[in-house]
């Protein structure tokens, strides 16, 4: 879970006098967090944020159904959320994002003392649901889904005073329909931002001082696909990439299914573009990966790893897998360890299968059991432990640019910062470098990050 934060000061700040104040609690993807960004500005003349939900009085939980288990996190805090309601009567409750949108008026059933539901498109009508609310006329329920939705383009100020990085999502939905994911059906069909309004949200960020942008859709690789008059994905990275001020550019997530050779050569040819690319593989089995409806097979996946490293050897590979998907047999699941061991991911997201409403995987036959997922899950991690650590240790002498992004997670005396190809760094350094540019040269790894000294500050 995250917390949307920032201006945390005191009730006394001017800058806070006359604001309620809103807890924001964010589960989920990077497209859930651009939404809470987008909803801390679309409340900002009314609410400050709080890191603390006995003083609020807004809670809004944005929340995420990818997983069962991701679906479970939500009951539990909003139950414990309920408390503050029997403190403080007039304390307003909501809940946002997929799994708003998944169960509309079950969720007010099942939690009658909420205020107010509402799904991702829905956001933009906030300061009415609010209103709406205060009439005291009952719950607010607002989850239409509208195939042609438009992200709209805000001019209110970001909720964080200085920020390094930021995302801007240039598509939401997705119409590619895996078998096991609930996406589509809670974020609706794919559409594209138009071209004129992520530049010009990329450049209002850039003022602001923003040094990194992380392009965000469920598939960015089919950006523009659907209309004439947008360029195609590469075509707008190379847009993005000459906007004044961007010093770096990532993006995600790809689908391996419809990568170009355009694209691939984007991390050759862009200089602002970083080297590293977040590619969910979900199988090593080409049988597995056809039931999934993923349209590639292991060797165009692995065919595409190679044109990868070929044209850009210093790339940074990352990755989602599933283990325990229906049917997976023990010969699928070898498929899936012998492609790690092929690609050697420098990290990678794995998951249990879980079935998910409406989806199709869910019907299949032969779910696998419980616990020879558990099993299968612990192998892959402990394999990749080491294929991991391989990676990070390859680095150590090299010298490195960095992105100093804040304090360091474990040491708050140290810095923290961010590789071009996406490696955490922790090194010691002066506050007064956050948000700025420094090398480092790498003097050890650790299983998930890298500590650095700097060589020029
Ligand atoms: N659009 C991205 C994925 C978004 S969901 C893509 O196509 O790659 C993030 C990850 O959650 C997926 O890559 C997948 O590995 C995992 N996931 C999705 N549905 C799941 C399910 N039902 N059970 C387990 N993991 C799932
Ligand atoms: Fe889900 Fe597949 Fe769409 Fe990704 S591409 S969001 S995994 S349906
Ligand atoms: Fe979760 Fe919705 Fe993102 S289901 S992964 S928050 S699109």
């Amino acid at each position: 879970m995250k917390l949307l934060n920032f201006n945390n000061v005191s009730a006394a700040s001017p800058r806070n006098r006359g604001r309620k104040r809103l807890y924001l609690a964010t589960f989920g993807c990077q497209m859930n967090e651009y939404d809470s960004q987008r909803i801390a500005q679309i409340l900002h003349e009314k609410y400050a944020l709080t890191s603390k939900p006995d003083n609020a009085d807004l809670i809004l939980v944005n929340t995420c159904s990818i997983r069962e288990k991701a679906e479970n996190k939500v009951y539990s805090l909003v139950g414990r959320l309920k408390k503050f309601k029997k403190q403080k009567p007039d304390l307003i409750i909501g809940i946002a994002g997929c799994v708003a949108q998944q169960e509309g008026d079950r969720l007010l059933k099942r939690l009658p003392f909420i205020d107010l539901v509402f799904g991702p498109q829905c956001i933009y009508g906030l300061p009415d649901m609010l209103k709406d609310v205060e009439k005291g006329m009952g719950a607010v329920l607002h989850t239409e889904l509208k195939h042609d939705f438009l992200i709209p383009l805000i001019t209110a100020p970001l909720s964080e005073p200085n920020p390094v990085q930021a995302f801007v999502t240039i598509m939401q939905g997705c119409d590619n329909f895996c078998t096991f994911c609930v996406v589509p059906y809670v974020r609706g069909r794919e559409v594209s931002r138009p071209p004129e309004d992520i530049l010009a949200e990329i450049s209002q960020i850039l003022d602001k001082g923003v040094k990194e942008v992380t392009l965000l859709g469920q598939n960015v690789n089919s950006y523009g696909k659907k209309v004439d008059t947008c360029p195609d994905f590469p075509g707008l990275l190379h847009m993005v990439a000459e906007i004044p001020g961007l010093e770096r550019l990532r993006f995600t997530t790809s689908h391996p299914k419809d990568i170009s050779l355009d694209l691939i050569k984007c991390f050759r040819d862009l200089d602002t573009l970083c080297e590293h690319l977040h590619l969910p593989v979900q199988s090593g089995s080409t049988t597995v990966l056809k039931r999934m409806n993923r349209h590639y097979t292991r060797d165009q996946y692995l065919a595409t790893v190679e044109n990868l490293k070929s044209l850009c050897p210093n790339i940074t590979l990352t990755t989602d897998l599933i283990v325990g998907f229906p049917g997976e047999t023990d010969r699928d699941f070898e498929d899936t360890i012998s492609l790690l061991k092929t690609v050697k991911f420098d990290q990678i997201f794995a998951f249990k299968y879980s079935p998910r409403p409406l989806t199709r995987a869910a019907g299949f036959d032969n779910h696998v059991p419980e616990e020879i997922k558990a099993e299968r899950l612990e192998a892959v991690l402990e394999l990749q432990k080491e294929i991991g650590f391989m990676r990070y240790k390859s680095l150590e002498g090299r010298e490195e640019e960095i992105l100093v992004e804040g304090l360091s997670k474990k040491n708050q005396e140290e810095l923290r910062g961010r590789t071009r190809g996406n490696h955490v760094v922790n090194f010691s350094g002066p506050q007064e470098l956050i948000g700025k540019f420094v090398t480092v040269k790498i003097i050890k790894a650790c299983y998930h990050s890298l500590r650095g000294k700097i060589l020029i500050p």
